[in-house]
Protein backbone atom coordinates (compact mmCIF):
# COMPACT_ATOMS: atom_id res chain seq x y z
CA UNK A 1 0.00 0.00 0.00
CA UNK A 2 1.35 3.47 -1.11
CA UNK A 3 1.29 5.83 1.96
CA UNK A 4 -1.08 8.64 1.85
CA UNK A 5 1.50 11.50 1.87
CA UNK A 6 3.26 9.89 -0.95
CA UNK A 7 0.93 10.42 -4.04
CA UNK A 8 3.48 10.16 -6.37
CA UNK A 9 5.59 7.53 -6.68
CA UNK A 10 7.46 7.61 -10.20
CA UNK A 11 7.46 5.40 -12.89
CA UNK A 12 10.47 4.75 -15.11
CA UNK A 13 11.37 8.05 -15.40
CA UNK A 14 14.11 10.32 -13.73
CA UNK A 15 13.27 12.03 -10.88
CA UNK A 16 14.26 16.00 -10.63
CA UNK A 17 13.18 18.08 -8.20
CA UNK A 18 11.07 21.19 -8.85
CA UNK A 19 11.82 24.50 -7.77
CA UNK A 20 9.77 24.74 -4.81
CA UNK A 21 11.37 21.36 -3.51
CA UNK A 22 14.63 23.46 -3.07
CA UNK A 23 15.14 24.74 -0.13
CA UNK A 24 17.08 28.10 0.26
CA UNK A 25 18.82 28.31 2.72
CA UNK A 26 21.51 26.47 5.35
CA UNK A 27 19.82 25.90 8.43
CA UNK A 28 21.21 26.01 12.08
CA UNK A 29 20.30 23.89 15.26
CA UNK A 30 18.86 26.48 17.44
CA UNK A 31 21.65 27.76 20.20
CA UNK A 32 24.48 26.61 18.28
CA UNK A 33 24.70 29.83 16.04
CA UNK A 34 28.45 30.30 14.88
CA UNK A 35 29.13 34.21 16.26
CA UNK A 36 31.46 34.35 13.63
CA UNK A 37 33.56 32.26 11.42
CA UNK A 38 36.16 35.62 10.49
CA UNK A 39 38.63 35.02 12.95
CA UNK A 40 42.04 36.54 12.05
CA UNK A 41 45.06 34.83 12.59
CA UNK A 42 44.06 31.42 14.28
CA UNK A 43 47.16 30.20 12.88
CA UNK A 44 49.64 32.69 14.95
CA UNK A 45 47.96 31.44 18.36
CA UNK A 46 48.97 27.15 19.71
CA UNK A 47 46.50 24.89 18.79
CA UNK A 48 44.89 24.72 22.09
CA UNK A 49 44.14 28.15 22.20
CA UNK A 50 42.88 27.66 18.99
CA UNK A 51 40.28 25.41 20.54
CA UNK A 52 39.07 27.78 23.22
CA UNK A 53 38.31 30.57 20.94
CA UNK A 54 36.56 27.92 18.01
CA UNK A 55 34.61 27.27 21.38
CA UNK A 56 33.82 30.51 22.08
CA UNK A 57 32.45 31.00 18.78
CA UNK A 58 30.12 27.60 18.85
CA UNK A 59 28.86 27.17 22.56
CA UNK A 60 30.80 23.55 22.59
CA UNK A 61 30.25 22.10 25.63
CA UNK A 62 33.67 20.51 28.01
CA UNK A 63 33.09 17.35 27.11
CA UNK A 64 33.41 18.20 23.34
CA UNK A 65 36.14 20.35 23.58
CA UNK A 66 37.65 17.47 26.01
CA UNK A 67 36.42 15.01 22.79
CA UNK A 68 38.74 17.37 20.16
CA UNK A 69 41.30 18.12 22.25
CA UNK A 70 42.04 15.01 23.10
CA UNK A 71 41.56 12.84 19.70
CA UNK A 72 38.30 11.36 22.05
CA UNK A 73 38.21 8.07 20.38
CA UNK A 74 38.71 5.17 22.89
CA UNK A 75 40.40 2.10 21.81
CA UNK A 76 36.80 0.22 23.29
CA UNK A 77 34.42 2.67 21.05
CA UNK A 78 36.85 1.74 18.07
CA UNK A 79 36.63 -2.36 18.65
CA UNK A 80 32.80 -2.04 18.31
CA UNK A 81 33.20 0.47 15.13
CA UNK A 82 35.35 -2.02 12.84
CA UNK A 83 37.23 -5.32 13.36
CA UNK A 84 40.52 -6.63 14.64
CA UNK A 85 41.24 -3.22 15.88
CA UNK A 86 44.92 -2.56 17.06
CA UNK A 87 45.04 1.03 17.53
CA UNK A 88 44.15 4.27 16.48
CA UNK A 89 45.53 6.43 13.49
CA UNK A 90 45.33 9.80 14.00
CA UNK A 91 45.30 12.89 11.74
CA UNK A 92 45.18 16.61 12.14
CA UNK A 93 41.93 18.31 12.58
CA UNK A 94 41.42 21.98 11.84
CA UNK A 95 39.32 24.80 11.49
CA UNK A 96 38.48 26.98 8.49
CA UNK A 97 37.56 30.43 8.51
CA UNK A 98 35.89 32.97 6.78
CA UNK A 99 33.09 30.80 5.34
CA UNK A 100 29.81 32.85 4.47
CA UNK A 101 27.54 30.50 3.23
CA UNK A 102 23.50 31.11 2.53
CA UNK A 103 24.37 34.42 4.69
CA UNK A 104 25.03 32.53 7.54
CA UNK A 105 28.80 31.83 9.28
CA UNK A 106 30.39 28.68 9.80
CA UNK A 107 33.50 27.27 11.38
CA UNK A 108 34.54 24.34 9.26
CA UNK A 109 36.55 21.29 11.20
CA UNK A 110 38.37 19.48 8.61
CA UNK A 111 40.66 16.37 8.68
CA UNK A 112 43.43 15.49 6.37
CA UNK A 113 46.86 15.13 6.22
CA UNK A 114 47.82 17.41 3.50
CA UNK A 115 49.26 20.82 4.40
CA UNK A 116 47.90 24.08 2.85
CA UNK A 117 44.42 22.68 2.65
CA UNK A 118 42.57 24.19 5.69
CA UNK A 119 44.73 27.51 4.65
CA UNK A 120 43.92 27.73 1.41
CA UNK A 121 40.29 26.64 1.98
CA UNK A 122 40.16 29.46 4.74
CA UNK A 123 41.17 32.18 1.88
CA UNK A 124 39.36 30.91 -1.20
CA UNK A 125 36.18 31.18 1.37
CA UNK A 126 37.67 34.95 2.55
CA UNK A 127 37.42 36.25 -1.26
CA UNK A 128 34.22 35.36 -1.75
CA UNK A 129 33.13 37.27 1.10
CA UNK A 130 32.99 41.09 -0.74
CA UNK A 131 30.71 38.87 -3.26
CA UNK A 132 28.16 37.70 -0.51
CA UNK A 133 30.10 34.26 0.17
CA UNK A 134 28.46 31.04 -1.53
CA UNK A 135 25.08 30.80 -2.31
CA UNK A 136 23.49 27.15 -2.09
CA UNK A 137 20.93 25.12 -3.31
CA UNK A 138 19.90 21.26 -3.45
CA UNK A 139 17.89 18.34 -4.46
CA UNK A 140 16.05 15.98 -1.99
CA UNK A 141 17.83 13.41 -0.45
CA UNK A 142 16.71 10.96 -2.91
CA UNK A 143 19.49 7.18 -3.34
CA UNK A 144 19.41 4.57 -5.69
CA UNK A 145 19.43 0.71 -5.14
CA UNK A 146 20.00 -1.31 -7.77
CA UNK A 147 18.67 -4.57 -8.39
CA UNK A 148 20.16 -6.92 -10.84
CA UNK A 149 18.27 -9.30 -12.56
CA UNK A 150 19.51 -11.82 -14.50
CA UNK A 151 18.75 -14.70 -17.08
CA UNK A 152 15.41 -13.25 -18.33
CA UNK A 153 14.40 -14.06 -22.00
CA UNK A 154 12.18 -11.19 -22.76
CA UNK A 155 14.40 -8.30 -20.64
CA UNK A 156 12.25 -5.65 -22.33
CA UNK A 157 9.21 -7.18 -21.64
CA UNK A 158 10.17 -7.99 -18.25
CA UNK A 159 11.30 -3.90 -17.62
CA UNK A 160 7.71 -3.59 -18.24
CA UNK A 161 6.17 -5.91 -16.26
CA UNK A 162 8.34 -4.26 -13.33
CA UNK A 163 7.55 -0.71 -14.42
CA UNK A 164 3.46 -2.14 -14.04
CA UNK A 165 4.12 -3.31 -10.69
CA UNK A 166 5.62 -0.08 -9.57
CA UNK A 167 3.23 0.84 -6.76
CA UNK A 168 3.50 -2.37 -5.09
CA UNK A 169 7.21 -2.60 -5.11
CA UNK A 170 7.39 0.68 -3.18
CA UNK A 171 5.13 0.03 -0.95
CA UNK A 172 7.12 -3.36 -0.16
CA UNK A 173 10.09 -1.31 -0.28
CA UNK A 174 8.52 0.72 2.39
CA UNK A 175 7.40 -1.73 4.62
CA UNK A 176 10.91 -2.13 4.93
CA UNK A 177 11.67 0.77 6.86
CA UNK A 178 8.53 2.47 8.80
CA UNK A 179 10.89 4.90 10.71
CA UNK A 180 12.36 6.45 7.52
CA UNK A 181 8.64 6.37 6.08
CA UNK A 182 7.54 8.11 9.45
CA UNK A 183 10.02 10.73 8.96
CA UNK A 184 9.02 11.98 5.68
CA UNK A 185 11.39 9.43 3.71
CA UNK A 186 11.12 6.21 1.86
CA UNK A 187 10.71 5.34 -2.12
CA UNK A 188 9.84 8.02 -4.21
CA UNK A 189 10.13 6.51 -7.25
CA UNK A 190 10.90 2.89 -9.19
CA UNK A 191 13.09 2.59 -12.62
CA UNK A 192 14.28 -0.46 -14.41
CA UNK A 193 16.05 0.14 -17.54
CA UNK A 194 17.77 -3.35 -19.93
CA UNK A 195 21.19 -2.66 -20.03
CA UNK A 196 23.13 -4.53 -22.23
CA UNK A 197 26.55 -6.45 -21.05
CA UNK A 198 29.34 -8.98 -22.38
CA UNK A 199 27.29 -11.77 -20.86
CA UNK A 200 24.13 -10.39 -22.56
CA UNK A 201 21.10 -8.07 -21.30
CA UNK A 202 20.00 -7.87 -17.59
CA UNK A 203 17.10 -6.29 -16.36
CA UNK A 204 18.53 -3.54 -13.65
CA UNK A 205 15.60 -2.30 -11.75
CA UNK A 206 16.44 1.13 -9.42
CA UNK A 207 14.48 1.61 -6.41
CA UNK A 208 14.73 5.76 -5.55
CA UNK A 209 14.93 6.44 -1.87
CA UNK A 210 14.12 9.57 0.13
CA UNK A 211 16.34 8.55 2.53
CA UNK A 212 16.33 12.20 4.88
CA UNK A 213 19.09 12.71 7.46
CA UNK A 214 20.54 9.43 6.54
CA UNK A 215 23.31 8.58 4.06
CA UNK A 216 20.92 5.53 3.53
CA UNK A 217 22.72 2.77 2.81
CA UNK A 218 21.51 0.89 5.46
CA UNK A 219 18.34 1.53 4.21
CA UNK A 220 18.25 0.70 0.80
CA UNK A 221 20.54 -2.38 0.83
CA UNK A 222 17.47 -3.53 3.45
CA UNK A 223 14.92 -2.44 0.94
CA UNK A 224 16.57 -3.66 -2.48
CA UNK A 225 17.63 -7.44 -0.69
CA UNK A 226 14.04 -7.75 0.69
CA UNK A 227 12.13 -7.07 -2.57
CA UNK A 228 14.70 -9.63 -4.68
CA UNK A 229 12.11 -12.20 -4.62
CA UNK A 230 9.26 -10.15 -5.39
CA UNK A 231 11.19 -8.82 -8.77
CA UNK A 232 11.99 -12.68 -9.52
CA UNK A 233 8.61 -13.54 -9.36
CA UNK A 234 7.51 -10.52 -11.54
CA UNK A 235 10.73 -10.89 -14.18
CA UNK A 236 11.59 -14.70 -14.23
CA UNK A 237 15.12 -13.96 -14.02
CA UNK A 238 17.62 -14.41 -10.94
CA UNK A 239 18.72 -11.57 -8.90
CA UNK A 240 22.27 -11.19 -8.04
CA UNK A 241 23.35 -7.93 -7.02
CA UNK A 242 21.14 -5.93 -4.52
CA UNK A 243 22.78 -2.67 -3.70
CA UNK A 244 22.87 0.56 -3.39
CA UNK A 245 24.64 3.01 -6.19
CA UNK A 246 27.44 5.65 -5.11
CA UNK A 247 26.64 7.59 -8.55
CA UNK A 248 24.23 9.26 -6.21
CA UNK A 249 22.77 11.96 -9.16
CA UNK A 250 19.87 12.47 -7.43
CA UNK A 251 21.17 13.72 -4.65
CA UNK A 252 23.32 16.86 -5.28
CA UNK A 253 23.97 20.29 -3.90
CA UNK A 254 25.83 23.28 -5.79
CA UNK A 255 27.18 25.96 -4.53
CA UNK A 256 27.67 29.79 -6.72
CA UNK A 257 30.19 32.40 -5.73
CA UNK A 258 31.34 35.92 -6.92
CA UNK A 259 35.26 36.05 -6.51
CA UNK A 260 35.25 40.24 -7.03
CA UNK A 261 38.00 40.92 -9.41
CA UNK A 262 40.23 43.49 -7.58
CA UNK A 263 39.48 40.95 -4.35
CA UNK A 264 41.40 38.30 -6.21
CA UNK A 265 44.00 40.21 -8.08
CA UNK A 266 42.81 41.88 -10.83
CA UNK A 267 41.20 41.34 -13.87
CA UNK A 268 44.43 39.01 -15.54
CA UNK A 269 43.51 36.65 -12.65
CA UNK A 270 39.88 36.68 -13.86
CA UNK A 271 40.91 35.35 -17.35
CA UNK A 272 43.57 32.90 -16.09
CA UNK A 273 40.86 31.32 -13.83
CA UNK A 274 38.37 31.13 -16.66
CA UNK A 275 41.12 29.54 -18.58
CA UNK A 276 42.09 27.01 -16.31
CA UNK A 277 38.30 25.76 -15.68
CA UNK A 278 38.03 25.78 -19.78
CA UNK A 279 40.96 23.54 -19.99
CA UNK A 280 39.14 21.01 -16.93
CA UNK A 281 36.31 21.15 -19.25
CA UNK A 282 37.40 19.23 -21.72
CA UNK A 283 40.54 17.59 -20.85
CA UNK A 284 40.10 14.31 -18.29
CA UNK A 285 44.28 14.94 -17.60
CA UNK A 286 43.52 18.33 -16.13
CA UNK A 287 39.67 17.54 -14.79
CA UNK A 288 41.12 14.75 -12.50
CA UNK A 289 43.27 17.47 -10.71
CA UNK A 290 41.33 19.76 -10.82
CA UNK A 291 38.64 17.50 -9.12
CA UNK A 292 41.08 15.88 -6.82
CA UNK A 293 41.70 19.89 -5.51
CA UNK A 294 37.53 19.94 -4.87
CA UNK A 295 38.02 16.67 -2.95
CA UNK A 296 40.53 18.01 -1.17
CA UNK A 297 38.10 20.33 0.82
CA UNK A 298 35.00 17.66 0.63
CA UNK A 299 36.71 14.78 1.65
CA UNK A 300 37.94 16.90 4.48
CA UNK A 301 35.17 17.96 5.95
CA UNK A 302 33.41 14.44 5.05
CA UNK A 303 35.74 12.81 7.41
CA UNK A 304 35.74 15.16 10.16
CA UNK A 305 31.83 14.27 9.94
CA UNK A 306 32.20 10.98 10.47
CA UNK A 307 30.87 10.19 6.80
CA UNK A 308 31.68 8.12 4.32
CA UNK A 309 34.44 9.23 2.76
CA UNK A 310 34.50 6.72 -0.72
CA UNK A 311 30.70 7.43 -1.10
CA UNK A 312 31.44 10.98 -1.16
CA UNK A 313 34.80 10.80 -4.05
CA UNK A 314 33.00 7.80 -5.55
CA UNK A 315 29.92 9.74 -6.05
CA UNK A 316 32.01 13.13 -6.91
CA UNK A 317 34.40 11.21 -10.03
CA UNK A 318 31.58 9.03 -11.61
CA UNK A 319 28.85 12.11 -11.65
CA UNK A 320 32.12 13.75 -13.08
CA UNK A 321 31.88 11.04 -16.16
CA UNK A 322 28.10 11.05 -16.45
CA UNK A 323 28.37 12.79 -19.73
CA UNK A 324 30.47 9.81 -21.55
CA UNK A 325 33.72 12.08 -20.80
CA UNK A 326 35.45 13.29 -17.30
CA UNK A 327 34.94 16.73 -16.83
CA UNK A 328 35.53 19.09 -13.52
CA UNK A 329 32.68 19.27 -11.14
CA UNK A 330 32.99 23.11 -11.28
CA UNK A 331 33.14 25.80 -13.82
CA UNK A 332 34.04 29.79 -13.86
CA UNK A 333 33.23 32.16 -15.66
CA UNK A 334 33.48 36.00 -16.22
CA UNK A 335 30.38 37.63 -15.19
CA UNK A 336 29.26 41.40 -16.86
CA UNK A 337 30.69 43.38 -14.42
CA UNK A 338 34.19 41.49 -14.71
CA UNK A 339 34.24 39.34 -11.39
CA UNK A 340 34.91 36.01 -11.68
CA UNK A 341 31.57 33.13 -11.06
CA UNK A 342 32.10 29.96 -9.70
CA UNK A 343 29.80 27.26 -9.67
CA UNK A 344 29.88 23.95 -8.60
CA UNK A 345 27.74 20.27 -8.46
CA UNK A 346 27.92 17.56 -6.72
CA UNK A 347 26.64 14.20 -5.65
CA UNK A 348 26.14 14.75 -1.55
CA UNK A 349 25.52 11.34 -0.24
CA UNK A 350 26.31 11.98 3.12
CA UNK A 351 23.70 11.78 7.07
CA UNK A 352 23.93 13.09 10.25
CA UNK A 353 22.13 10.27 11.89
CA UNK A 354 23.81 6.87 11.63
CA UNK A 355 27.11 5.89 10.91
CA UNK A 356 30.08 7.34 12.73
CA UNK A 357 28.55 10.42 13.11
CA UNK A 358 26.58 9.34 16.23
CA UNK A 359 29.33 7.30 17.46
CA UNK A 360 33.04 8.84 17.07
CA UNK A 361 32.98 11.89 19.69
CA UNK A 362 34.92 14.20 18.01
CA UNK A 363 32.53 13.79 14.76
CA UNK A 364 30.22 14.51 16.86
CA UNK A 365 31.58 17.72 18.36
CA UNK A 366 32.72 18.58 15.01
CA UNK A 367 28.39 18.27 13.75
CA UNK A 368 28.13 20.83 16.70
CA UNK A 369 30.86 23.46 15.53
CA UNK A 370 28.82 22.92 12.30
CA UNK A 371 26.14 23.55 14.06
CA UNK A 372 23.80 22.67 10.86
CA UNK A 373 20.03 21.37 10.54
CA UNK A 374 20.40 18.20 8.60
CA UNK A 375 22.33 16.49 5.89
CA UNK A 376 20.70 18.58 3.67
CA UNK A 377 22.58 21.24 5.35
CA UNK A 378 25.95 19.38 5.42
CA UNK A 379 25.82 18.65 1.55
CA UNK A 380 25.59 22.46 0.98
CA UNK A 381 28.36 22.87 3.26
CA UNK A 382 30.85 20.53 1.35
CA UNK A 383 29.90 21.96 -1.98
CA UNK A 384 30.66 25.66 -0.66
CA UNK A 385 34.00 23.90 0.92
CA UNK A 386 34.87 21.97 -2.19
CA UNK A 387 34.43 25.54 -4.28
CA UNK A 388 36.57 27.79 -1.97
CA UNK A 389 39.21 25.08 -1.99
CA UNK A 390 39.32 24.73 -5.43
CA UNK A 391 39.23 28.31 -6.21
CA UNK A 392 41.98 29.02 -4.26
CA UNK A 393 44.36 26.09 -5.81
CA UNK A 394 43.47 27.88 -9.08
CA UNK A 395 44.14 31.13 -8.15
CA UNK A 396 47.02 30.03 -6.93
CA UNK A 397 47.90 27.78 -9.90
CA UNK A 398 47.17 31.04 -12.14
CA UNK A 399 49.40 32.99 -10.47
CA UNK A 400 52.17 32.19 -8.22
CA UNK A 401 51.99 28.24 -8.39
CA UNK A 402 51.67 26.68 -5.69
CA UNK A 403 55.12 25.57 -4.32
CA UNK A 404 55.90 28.74 -2.33
CA UNK A 405 52.74 27.97 0.15
CA UNK A 406 53.00 24.36 0.10
CA UNK A 407 56.88 24.17 0.72
CA UNK A 408 56.71 26.46 4.07
CA UNK A 409 54.72 23.85 5.20
CA UNK A 410 56.69 20.96 4.21
CA UNK A 411 59.35 22.74 5.70
CA UNK A 412 57.43 23.24 9.03
CA UNK A 413 56.83 19.17 8.89
CA UNK A 414 60.40 18.25 8.21
CA UNK A 415 61.50 20.54 11.00
CA UNK A 416 59.04 18.73 13.13
CA UNK A 417 60.65 15.64 11.91
CA UNK A 418 64.15 16.80 12.82
CA UNK A 419 63.37 17.41 16.33
CA UNK A 420 62.27 21.44 16.28
CA UNK A 421 59.68 22.15 19.17
CA UNK A 422 58.22 25.33 19.75
CA UNK A 423 59.85 28.62 18.42
CA UNK A 424 62.81 26.65 16.43
CA UNK A 425 59.93 24.96 14.49
CA UNK A 426 59.06 28.55 12.58
CA UNK A 427 62.65 29.83 12.54
CA UNK A 428 64.33 26.46 11.37
CA UNK A 429 61.24 26.41 8.25
CA UNK A 430 61.56 30.14 7.54
CA UNK A 431 65.79 29.46 6.86
CA UNK A 432 65.25 26.12 4.88
CA UNK A 433 62.67 27.66 2.87
CA UNK A 434 64.86 31.04 1.89
CA UNK A 435 67.91 28.19 1.06
CA UNK A 436 65.34 26.25 -1.14
CA UNK A 437 67.01 23.25 0.88
CA UNK A 438 64.52 21.49 2.90
CA UNK A 439 65.00 18.21 4.05
CA UNK A 440 65.49 16.66 7.66
CA UNK A 441 69.37 16.71 7.71
CA UNK A 442 69.66 20.41 7.03
CA UNK A 443 67.03 20.75 9.70
CA UNK A 444 69.41 18.55 12.10
CA UNK A 445 72.25 20.55 11.15
CA UNK A 446 70.42 24.06 11.85
CA UNK A 447 68.93 22.65 15.16
CA UNK A 448 72.29 21.81 16.32
CA UNK A 449 73.85 25.43 15.27
CA UNK A 450 71.07 26.80 17.26
CA UNK A 451 72.02 25.17 20.45
C1 LIG B 1 46.93 19.49 -4.77
O1 LIG B 1 46.58 18.65 -3.68
C2 LIG B 1 45.70 19.98 -5.49
C3 LIG B 1 45.96 20.79 -6.77
O2 LIG B 1 46.79 20.04 -7.64
C4 LIG B 1 44.60 21.07 -7.39
C5 LIG B 1 44.68 21.68 -8.78
O3 LIG B 1 45.64 21.44 -9.50
O4 LIG B 1 43.69 22.35 -9.14
C6 LIG B 1 46.68 22.08 -6.45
Amino acid sequence: MILAHRKHVLVGIKFFPSADELSISLGFVEGVLVKTSRISGLYKVPPSDRLKIVAENTSLNDEEIEAIGKSGLSLDQADKMVENVVGLFQIPLGIATNFLIDGREVLIPMATEEPSVIAAASNGARMALAGGGFVTSSSKPVMRALIQVTGVDDPHGARLSVLARAEEIAARANEKDPMLVSYGGGVVGVEANVVNTRKGPMVVVHLLVDCRDAMGANAVNTMAEALAPFIEEITGGKVYLRIISNLADLRVARARAVFKAEEIGGPEVVDAIVLTSALAESDPYRAATHNKGIMNGVTAVTMAAGNDTRAIEAGAHSYAARGGAYRSLSIYEKNKDGDLVGSIELPVAVGTVGGATGVHPVARANMKILGLKSADDLGRVLVSVGLAQNFAALRALATEGIQRGHMSLHAKNVAVQAGAVGDQIEAVAAKMAAEKKINVDRAKELLRDMK
